[in-house]
């Protein structure tokens, strides 16, 4: 009787084990970079990712596989690959993977960056949508935006009328950085942490200190290896844990204040405001959001909103200064439809549509997420014939589907033109061009972006005429980008503003009780 139970339980192993190994060598993992043990490819990745990651699409093909330590992670860089991701598997593929560090800062996934999708996902995705993206309330924040992109315009008049040396001209992300950051935090926090002489008062130098902190935290290439590698590897790049808890303290203790304000004002008014905060604040227990959702989702807002539009912008106005056609050609249209009696306004964008495709144009060649945010496989799927098995991590390369000689004439050249030959859409149905990704995890801020980024392209071109500094090329501008997550330009990108209008269109907007 136990020699019959032990070769039947001998015989289910063999058929086990037999299985599991047919099912490996018959599911094909795509191909890819010979990975070594621990490590995997970690050694040989160069550091402007996306770039690497372009170059070995040309050596493995469309869809490859490179190993970060021991995890699998799926490149795609074609568009129709990319449809296969974001389309045909979007549900199957909608997870997130969260490190140890990103565990830490997302509060393990409740906010929803980098939530799992599941019920938490589906009830804050919808919050964002319906409440706090609608287009009522991105109509209602416009003033903010007219606010915060005039008193950038003010600054830059001040600064290239009186003590700027004028032909060295102005590090345009000092203006733009500044501005993102004004625009994105007092849509998320309600407040201007700067008045009106450029002084920063007290909580505004403690949210600096948290927003520069976290860059140091998050951006160092060393500490993100770290994560990949085996727990005990991570003595060799030093991963704080302790700065990290003390980070959050900090966080915690900026965003209470900040809510016990609103909430004060609140019951002395009797009003609620359209920023996020008091949104969040109204609308928690109806979406059954706990304190720590509300404030990682207000961090969410500030880490996804800040940096990818400056990085846009500044992209954006190298391209022009290299670009006295599509310069000419934006002012002409904006004359015509503004004129240069008044400032133009949101309301003027519709009207505008050549601005429109160079907004467009430059979100193609230069998407600040150029390899999106990496989603996770939640079970096993196929993409382009290959296995990627349940867990394993799929980049989408939007950055080189937009310069993909398949399905861009002369990829390389900025054309805003070819926008107006063939009208094509940026918010994921075209999978040619997919800056805000596309599917169930698309950026829900992309139509405020869009505004955000055309009205500051419009101002800065309707105001000033943009030169290079005396005795730079266009050749000599440095076009490559920086390493990180999100791609700003690798060295700040300067320019001569010589005002065009007249000096009394120059002042701030300034936006009460907004
Ligand atoms: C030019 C500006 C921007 C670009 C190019 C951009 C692009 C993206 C991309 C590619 C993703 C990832 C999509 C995916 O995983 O499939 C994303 C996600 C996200 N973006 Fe944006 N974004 C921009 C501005 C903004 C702004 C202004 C906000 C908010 C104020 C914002 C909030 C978010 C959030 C919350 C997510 C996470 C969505 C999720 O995981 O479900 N983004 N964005």
């Amino acid at each position: 009787m136990a020699l019959y139970l032990i070769m039947i339980i001998g015989a289910a192993a063999a058929i086990v084990v037999g299985y599991k190994v047919l099912r490996l060598l018959r599911l094909k993992v795509p191909p890819g970079p010979r990975a070594l043990p621990i490590v995997g490819n970690l050694y040989d990745i160069k550091p402007v990712v996306v770039r690497c990651f372009t170059e070995w699409s040309q050596v493995y093909g469309p869809i490859f596989s490179v190993y970060l330590g021991s995890h699998l992670n799926v490149v795609v860089n074609s568009a129709a690959l990319a449809k296969e991701v974001l389309k045909d598997n979007d549900q199957q593929l909608a997870y997130r993977n969260r490190t140890p560090q990103i565990n830490k800062v997302s509060r393990n996934g409740m906010d929803l960056i980098w939530s799992d999708y599941g019920p938490h996902y589906v009830r804050v995705r919808k919050l964002c949508t319906l409440e706090l993206f609608s287009m009522k309330r991105i109509d209602a924040l416009r003033p903010i935006r007219e606010d915060e992109v005039t008193a950038m315009v003010e600054s830059i008049f001040r600064d290239c009328t009186t003590n700027k040396p004028a032909d060295k001209g102005v590090v345009l992300r000092e203006y733009l950085g500044m501005m993102a950051f004004l625009h994105i935090t007092r849509l998320t926090f309600g407040k201007r942490f700067i008045d009106s002489k450029g002084m920063i008062d007290e909580q505004g130098k403690e949210l600096k200190y948290i927003l520069e902190n976290a860059v140091l935290k998050s951006g160092t290439r060393k500490s993100g290896l770290a994560e990949f590698l085996p727990p005990w590897c991570s003595f060799l790049f030093n991963v704080d844990s302790e700065a990290l808890a003390a980070h959050n303290v900090r966080i915690d203790t900026f965003t209470d204040k900040i809510m016990e304000e609103h909430i004060l004002a609140r019951n002395n008014t009797g009003n609620t405001n359209n920023h996020f905060v008091d949104a969040l604040l109204t609308l928690k227990n109806e979406y059954q959001l706990s304190h720590d959702s509300v404030i990682a989702l207000l961090w969410n807002m500030i880490s996804a909103g800040m940096d990818t539009t400056a990085i846009t912008l500044e992209w954006a106005m190298a391209e022009i200064v290299m670009s006295p056609r599509v310069q000419q050609k934006a002012q002409e249209e904006l004359d015509r439809v503004v004129g240069r009696g008044r400032v133009m306004t949101e309301a003027d964008i519709p009207n505008l549509p050549y601005l429109q495709c160079v907004t467009k144009e430059c979100l193609r060649l230069h998407p600040p997420t150029p390899l999106m945010l990496p989603h996770k496989a939640s079970t096993d799927v196929k993409i382009g014939g290959y296995h990627v098995p349940k867990g394993a991590t799929v980049s989408v390369n939007v950055w080189a589907i937009a310069r993909d000689p398949a399905v861009w004439e002369n990829p390389l050249e900025f054309r805003p033109e070819r926008f107006q030959e063939e009208d094509v859409d940026m918010k994921g149905t075209d999978y040619r061009l997919l800056p805000f990704g596309s599917g169930r995890r698309i950026c829900p801020g992309a139509q405020l972006a869009i505004y955000l980024v055309s009205s500051t392209l419009g101002h800065l071109l309707h105001h000033f005429n943009w030169t290079l500094p005396w005795g730079v090329k266009a050749e000599d501008i440095d076009m490559m980008e920086q390493p990180g997550m999100v791609t700003y330009m690798r060295t700040p990108v300067r320019a001569v503003p010589t005002p065009r209008l007249p000096a009394d269109l120059y002042k701030r907007l300034v936006a009460e009780n907004v």
